[in-house]
């Protein structure tokens, strides 16, 4: 392949797929031919990836093939990591991204020995390692191992697991995660297709983000998978998962891994796997990744979803019995196109992932469960961004697109990102009207599919296909206003009012001083977290005893439900919620819960501070290391 000689037609070609009307969609086949090509965006500025020191445009992997061996008692991931690269003919070296790997050697493609250099260590980015290149170079062999510490891996011992009897290994890329792994260009923009060789322990399995390319084998004590990416992906979504697994299909595409014990809850929660599936492609066209599985993690995975390609990764916590929760796996499936297919260039733009797929996922949610809920769920978020807006009083940090100090989001929902991002389509689509703006977003995930994207990149696409010169749609889009300044614009959709309007009147009258709603335990999940998040969060310990004890909020089921009590219990230092607090934090880390209730009992010295010790001693060996590493922060164990 001589990318490099074919960026000027590879240019000519998405200036001319961008010019398409919005009802003339590029066929995949067109889009996926020139996805494993360097994208010429690459080459704009916006497109710059602070978070790497890879130098795309002189050399750059565009395949991965990794060979490794998953060692629980050293608790490394090590063997060799073959990288297939396109360069610059005068290119001198290749930079990679590394975070303390232990590299054994690195050859050529003939086993001829590569001269390279680790660089120093920045504790957020790691290293550079850049590696000489011969004129001739165009592959290199990395024999390696990851480190015990490495932040992309946890290590869970078998009485880690539900199962108690074997461990368990995942990982987590996002978002720079996977150079602590995988020696290869950690940029989102510089999308490579990869395969992997997985030896583990014999009875375990090794589950990853890419298709099945072999039967497994288990010889002299060991299992091998065999898994391999036909497209090209941003290098942050290899993920694997290994333990004692076992499968349940959901629908005909659909299917779930987790621990025995937990299949059969699992698989009952996430019934409408498939119709979700259907329902996505009904919106914005076809899934184009085969099969869509859900891998359900043990309790301590950091995170509620993440978009692993083929394999979502998923909290346990999202389980409530009634598949209240599942506007995650709706989150995640919608990164099938918002994220994996049409990707973030860099983090500084997160919002063309996170922000489109939660604007997308509320269409899924409407699709399947009706507008009600959907409305309901969207009347949220616009509480959160409002939070959010009002937290960062309107400053930089509330623009969509984020200067490059605030560009690595370490993830968890962000108000901005995620909300206002979300709200931004909202109101396209209200302007514009449902029907032309769905051709036109789909159109979009056409056109640009296995490709990175910028936030000048969609807005000039949206100039293109859909204001296409008309003045005053223009000026009543606020586009710019949207993307790169800070705050709200005039034009927002604001939520139906009527969504909440009961729940806001039964808040009233309880903050008014009468008796707590008796329908409570009818209500939508979305009702009981805007009744619970608008309460006064300095509340007398009687009013929080009559809460509690009518509507039973210690004992409550939904995760997201008691993290919003115990929020409001932990602020009022309410004594009767520790036991139902100190199980919720010594049984799940997600930390999206746990951060924010052991940061506010720890600021509290008196009251909050030694239960926060007591718990973090507790904890702390089954919390994520990224979920560690910021709350180490808080100095609670010495
Ligand atoms: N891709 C994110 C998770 C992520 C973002 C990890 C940035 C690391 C860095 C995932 O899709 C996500 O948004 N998860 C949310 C759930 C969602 C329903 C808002 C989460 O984990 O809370
Ligand atoms: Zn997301």
């Amino acid at each position: 392949m001589t990318l490099f000689r074919t960026v000027a037609a590879a240019a000519a070609l998405l200036v001319a797929a961008c010019q398409q009307s919005a009802t003339n969609t590029a066929s995949p086949e067109t889009a996926e031919s020139a996805e494993a090509a360097i994208a010429p965006i690459l080459d704009t500025p916006e497109a710059k990836d602070p978070a790497s020191y890879a130098r795309p445009l002189e050399a750059r992997v565009y395949h991965v093939a990794l060979d490794l061996n998953v060692d629980f008692d050293a608790k490394r991931i090590g063997g060799t990591a073959t990288l297939d690269i396109d360069r610059k003919p005068d290119a001198k070296e290749i930079v990679l991204d590394d975070k303390g790997l232990e590299i054994e050697s690195i050859t050529d493609g003939e086993k001829q020995p590569l001269q390279y250099k680790v660089g120093a260590a920045d504790p957020t980015m790691g290293s550079p390692l850049a590696v000489a290149l011969r004129p001739d170079t165009k592959r290199l062999i990395v024999k390696y191992k990851s480190a015990p510490d490495a932040g992309a891996l946890q290590w869970l011992t078998p009485e880690q697991t539900a199962s108690k009897k074997q461990p368990y290994l995942f990982s987590q890329g996002q978002a720079i995660e996977n150079r602590s792994w995988i020696p290869t260009q950690d940029s989102p923009g510089i999308r490579q297709s990869w395969e992997a060789t997985i030896h583990v322990p014999a009875g375990l399995t090794a589950v990853m983000s890419a298709p099945k390319s072999a039967e497994p084998i288990t010889q002299g004590g060991e299992s091998i998978f065999s898994y391999k990416m036909p497209h090209s992906v941003a290098p942050y979504m290899i993920a694997i998962g290994v333990g004692d697994l076992a499968f349940k299909e959901l629908g005909p595409r659909t299917g779930v891994w987790t621990e025995p014990a937990m299949l059969d809850r699992a698989a009952a929660e996430l019934a409408d796997t498939e119709k979700m599936v259907a329902a996505a492609e009904k919106l914005y066209g076809p899934y184009r990744w085969g099969r869509y599985d859900l891998l359900v993690l043990p309790p301590s995975f950091p995170y509620g979803g993440m978009e692993n390609p083929t394999l979502t990764f998923l909290t346990p916590t999202f389980i409530a019995g009634d598949k209240s929760l599942v506007g995650l796996v709706a989150h995640e499936l919608a990164h099938s196109w918002s994220g994996n297919l049409v990707t973030n260039a860099n983090w500084q733009d997160s919002w063309l992932n996170e922000g489109v797929t939660s604007y997308f996922e509320n269409r899924i949610m409407e699709a399947i469960y009706g507008p009600k809920r959907a409305a309901q769920e969207a009347a949220l978020s616009f509480d959160e961004m409002e939070k959010a807006l009002a937290e960062e009083g309107n400053g930089p940090n509330t623009q969509l697109h984020l200067g490059p100090k605030e560009g690595v989001p370490d993830g968890g929902s962000s108000g901005i990102i995620y909300d206002k991002g979300a709200i931004f389509l909202r109101t396209l689509e209200k302007i514009i009207g449902r029907e032309k703006w769905d051709a036109y977003l789909r159109s979009y995930f056409d056109r640009h599919a296995f490709q990175p994207m910028t936030s000048a990149r969609f807005l000039a696409d949206m100039r293109a296909n859909l204001i296409k010169g008309d003045k005053g749609l223009e000026q009543k889009l606020q586009l710019d206003n949207w993307v790169y300044k800070p705050g709200l614009p005039s034009n927002v959709a604001r939520p139906d009012p009527a969504a909440f309007a009961a729940v806001d009147q039964a808040m009233k009258s309880f903050t008014s001083g009468g008796p707590p709603p008796t329908d409570f335990q009818g209500w939508t999940t979305a009702e009981k977290l805007r009744f619970l998040n608008k309460l006064p969060r300095k509340m007398p310990t009687s009013r929080l005893d009559a809460l509690n004890k009518s509507l039973k909020l210690n004992e409550s089921g939904n995760n997201e439900v008691l993290f919003a009590w115990l929020d409001l219990a932990v602020r009022n230092r309410f004594d009767p919620a520790v036991p139902a607090l100190e199980r919720f934090l010594t049984t799940q880390g997600r930390r999206k819960f746990v951060q924010p209730l052991i940061e506010t009992l720890a600021e509290d010295r008196q009251w909050g501070r030694p239960i926060a010790v007591r718990v973090y001693r507790i904890a702390r060996a089954s919390y994520h290391p990224i979920t560690q590493r910021d709350l180490d922060k808080l100095n609670l164990i010495g």
